[in-house]
């Protein structure tokens, strides 16, 4: 007996880690351990002596057990310990710096008006900026010969020398998309298109490239009715003003008939811009039903189905929401305006949450 408990004792004490502590544990109270072994052997001892040995070999189990339990929290505190001495945190420090990076207002403002027409059912469609002339106007009722051709100041691509098909353009608009999502999706269809288009301008209110939001509804009795709730709806949510009031005047595109461009009413006073009060109107957007012949480059047949569709400026929004005054500092990637004008990184817009900062 005392030379198991001995030889296990000191077996302990030697472990360095915790499976070769397993190891001496296995050796001694196993199945097949040197201990359990020798309770098992009791079982042929005459009852005076198998009663002796039993009680002697209980100790020394027991004591085994214990010297064990204890070695192996003794190794887990140094364990913990060592651990301890890397991942510590000094919890006197001064917070983080905040992030230097921020949203730029047209990825913001991109972002908001997605939450907003996601609550009302629009999916979100992308076409490619490099378009083809047949999408970018063929296919929107703009026929070659027709002025608008030469009044959007489009940037032609160039053609391999001897290719005479009509070369790609920059997409002028994002009514394109109108087309692409047609023919991928067919009727009914309900989706917006936010993106960059590019034209041959530059102002104050003009950048050769600026951002545009497409919007249509496709259904068997879509009207103006639907179109009209849709924007007002959306410039609500958009300006967070609940007094919106928007005017729609008649007005011309190929693509759509009829055609209105909606305006909001606004009032400037001392050089503030104030939504929803006031005697002014802003001009936001084009809309209107789209023309049958466009449908039918989509793939729709216009005597099933009929639908609107608008489009605004982004970059425009983001300057009324926001008040920033020069379209060209968009894009000049200045760092102060950024951080001026910027919002926080983790700050996502939501329909639920609140929108701009
Ligand atoms: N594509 C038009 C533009 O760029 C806007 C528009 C879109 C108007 C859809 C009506 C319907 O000015």
């Amino acid at each position: 007996m005392d030379g198991l408990r001995e030889k296990y004792l000191s077996e302990i004490a030697a472990a360095k880690d915790e499976a070769a502590l397993e190891s001496v544990r296995l050796a001694a109270l196993g199945k097949k351990g040197e201990i359990s072994l020798a309770m098992q052997g009791l079982r042929d001892m005459e009852p005076e002596a198998r009663k002796a040995a039993g009680a002697a070999l209980n100790v020394v189990r027991d004591e085994v057990q214990s010297a064990l339990a204890a070695a192996k929290s003794a190794l887990a505190d140094a364990a913990l310990a060592e651990r301890l001495k890397t991942e510590w945190l000094d919890v006197t420090l001064p917070p983080r710096p905040a992030p230097v990076g921020t949203i730029h207002p047209v990825s913001q403002v991109t972002e908001e008006v997605t939450a907003i027409f996601a609550e009302l059912g629009f999916a979100v469609e992308e076409g490619p900026h490099i378009e083809t002339d047949w999408h970018n106007f063929d296919a929107l009722n703009i026929p070659a010969e027709h002025p608008t051709r030469t009044e959007m100041d489009t940037f032609y691509m160039a053609r391999a020398e001897g290719d005479d098909r009509p070369p790609h353009v920059l997409r002028t608009h994002t009514s394109p998309v109108q087309i692409r999502g047609m023919l991928k999706h067919g009727a009914p269809a309900r989706f917006i298109c936010p993106g960059r288009v590019y034209r041959a301008d530059y102002d104050i209110t003009h950048t050769p490239m600026f951002h545009q939001l497409e919007g249509l509804a496709i259904d068997r009795d879509v009207s103006m009715a639907n179109l009209k709730w849709c924007l007002e709806e959306f410039c609500r949510a958009f300006f967070e003003v609940e007094g919106v009031e928007l005017r729609f005047r008649a007005s011309h595109f190929p693509f759509t008939e009829p055609s209105a461009e909606v305006d909001i009413r606004c009032s400037w006073t001392g050089g503030q811009l104030r939504i929803g009060e006031g005697d002014g109107w802003l001009e936001i957007l084009g809309s209107g039903m789209i023309h049958p012949n466009v449908l039918r480059a989509g793939g729709i047949d216009p005597e099933l189905w009929q639908g609107f569709a608008f489009g605004m400026g982004i970059d425009r929004l983001a300057m009324l929401k926001y008040g920033i005054p020069d379209l060209r500092a968009f894009f000049d990637s200045d760092l102060r305006w950024l951080r001026h004008y910027g919002f926080a990184a983790l700050d996502a817009p939501t329909a639920h949450g609140g929108l701009g900062a």
